[in-house]
């Protein structure tokens, strides 16, 4: 009799998962694992494309927002996001909009910090940006990574355009928006209103 030879066994992290379990996305996990962003006084936050199971930190981001920055960002006050808006806000159709949040995972649970989104307008070859940073993070150029994220994904998609409407008084973002190169231009029928552009 031919003496037994000891195979080694696979390990079992080598077997192959079912295509199921390849596959599918756990829930609560990110699509795109995203990338850290190392801010420049030191803190960390993690960038990465918006996700549904976001609405709870999105809904306590707002809730820490002043009402000056709440108006800034919809252009109108309101003293709650409902959660169905932040359902919509976070699942996102990716044909036709895309979304980015700054993470902050130094907290449990994880805190956000920014959000940047496009909304794209087929018709016009355009996107409709907004764009927010938290202020205890503001003034370190994470309002401007967020819109270079949204700027590269509009050229992605071979968009014309982006633009965003900003209140008059917002003098902050139409600093922000001048310093990116956008043009800024009243709207007659909406007091109070200027709409900013770049062409891409
Ligand atoms: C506007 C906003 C997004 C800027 O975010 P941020 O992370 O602070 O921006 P950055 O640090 O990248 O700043 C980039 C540049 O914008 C300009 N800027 C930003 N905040 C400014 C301020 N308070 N005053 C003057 N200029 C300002 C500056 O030129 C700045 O560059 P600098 O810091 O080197 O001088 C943030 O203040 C915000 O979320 N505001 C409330 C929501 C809002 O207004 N959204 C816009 C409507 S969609």
């Amino acid at each position: 009799m031919s003496p037994a030879i000891d195979l080694p066994l696979p390990a079992p992290a080598t077997l192959p998962l079912p295509s199921r379990q390849r596959f599918a996305r756990p829930q609560g996990v990110p699509a795109s694992p995203g990338e850290p962003v190392h801010v420049r006084d030191g803190r960390t936050l993690h960038l990465r494309p918006i996700v549904p199971g976001d609405v709870a930190a999105m809904r306590r981001c707002f809730a820490r927002l002043p009402a000056e920055d709440v108006r800034r960002r919809f252009l109108h006050p309101m003293s709650e996001l409902p959660e169905p808006m932040a359902q919509r806000m976070c699942r996102i159709d990716p044909a036709c909009e895309a979304a980015f949040v700054l993470m902050d995972e130094t907290r449990a649970p994880a805190e956000m910090r920014g959000v940047g989104r496009i909304y794209v307008d087929e018709a016009s070859d355009s996107a409709e940006f907004s764009v927010l940073v938290e202020r205890d993070w503001s003034r370190l150029g994470l309002g401007a990574l967020l819109m270079g994220h949204l700027l590269d994904e509009c050229r992605r998609r071979s968009l014309a355009e982006l633009w965003g409407y900003v209140l008059i008084e917002n003098r902050p973002m139409l600093e922000f928006c001048r310093r990116l190169g956008f043009t800024t231009r009243l709207i007659a029928d909406e007091p109070g209103t200027a709409q900013v552009s770049l062409r891409l």
